[in-house]
Parts: C-alpha cells; structure tokens; sequence
C-alpha cells in the first residue's frame, strides 16, 4: 500500500529546502549523505538548495531485513576534511535514533563548526536515542517502509512513492 505518494515527497522536499535555504542562507555546507537510503531524497533536496553544497557520503548498516540490529556499523567514512565546516546529514529514516547518533558522535570528533540533520521519515515511536531532527518530511507511524530510496532486503529502493510492507507479497 501507498503510504506517501510521489508528489506528496516533491511537494515536502521543496518546503524543507526553502526552510533549508532560509536558515544557511548563503553558507558554504558540507552534505553528508548516509548510504544507502538516502540517496533519492538528497537528489530530490539538493537540488533546490540555493546555498554552495559539498557532497560526501558515509555507509552505515545497523539493519537485518525488517529489524535494527543496534549495531552501527561504517562501512564508508568521509572523504572530506569537515573542520570547521557547517554540516548537514541527510537521512532517510530516523527510528531508533542508534544511526544518527552514532553518526554525530562520529562527526563531532573532526571538529566541525554545526551539524545539523535532515531526516525525510521519522517514526517517534521507535526512539531509543536521544536524538533529534533539525528538519523533519514526515512523521509515520511504526510500520516498516520501502521505497524513494528504502529497501526491503536491499530491493525496491527504485520505486517512486513510499510504500508500507503490510502488502507486500
Ligand atoms: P535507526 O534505528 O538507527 O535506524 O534510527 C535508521 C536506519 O534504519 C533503516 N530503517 C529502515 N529502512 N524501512 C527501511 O527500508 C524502514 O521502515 C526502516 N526503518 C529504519 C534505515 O536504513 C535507517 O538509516
Ligand atoms: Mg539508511
């Protein structure tokens, strides 16, 4: 079942980046993408950000199938030299918080001037970290959710809307 639909997304993404582009105004940041599913909303997001963008990526698997593992693994560090810098990690989803906050802390030991996180979904329910969003797309329910970038068992992720796995077959 269809849980957001493709424009709901772009309509959502465009807001964010306003508020984005409002707050950093002409700033130069540093976007961190976190592997793999967050690839198709940074796209979607980058390019209506306004501001000079430098892009990297880190890979951090904590999931097995439908389930979080809590172990946070990097399986790509950053390339770039983020001293001083303003940062912005973006997201998929935010669920138990383990990932972003791993991440922060990860981040926090280069020495950067702010760090700020988009997240496209957030499920409050699942939190276990105390950890937040600056910009939030959507805040769901806790069911588990493919598509726009998300996997189920590293399929999907090509689909246009997001999708809920209850009917799935
Ligand atoms: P934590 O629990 O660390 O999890 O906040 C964040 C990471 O877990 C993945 N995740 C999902 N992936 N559908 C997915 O495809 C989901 O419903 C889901 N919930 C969590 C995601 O990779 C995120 O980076
Ligand atoms: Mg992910």
């Amino acid at each position: 079942m269809i849980l957001i639909t493709k424009d709901e997304i772009q309509t959502r993404t465009k807001q964010l980046a306003q508020q984005i582009n409002f707050d950093y105004k002409r700033r130069e940041v540093v976007i961190v993408g976190i592997l793999k599913g967050s690839f198709m909303f940074m796209g979607d997001l980058l390019k209506h950000l306004t501001f000079d963008v430098v892009v990297d990526f880190i890979q951090a698997e904590s999931y097995e199938g439908e389930d979080s593992t809590g172990n946070v693994v990097l399986k790509h560090e950053l390339t770039t030299n983020i001293k001083g810098k303003h940062v912005l990690i973006i997201e998929d989803i935010l669920d138990t918080g383990q990932t972003l906050s791993n991440i922060s802390v990860y981040l926090s030991v280069y020495d950067p001037l702010s760090v700020k996180i988009v997240v496209l979904l957030d499920k409050p329910s699942r939190r276990i970290a105390q950890i937040k969003a600056d910009y939030t797309g959507f805040k769901i329910e806790n069911k588990f959710v493919y598509g726009y970038g998300l996997d189920y068992k590293q399929k999907y992720r090509n689909l246009p809307d997001i999708h809920t796995l209850e009917y799935l077959v």
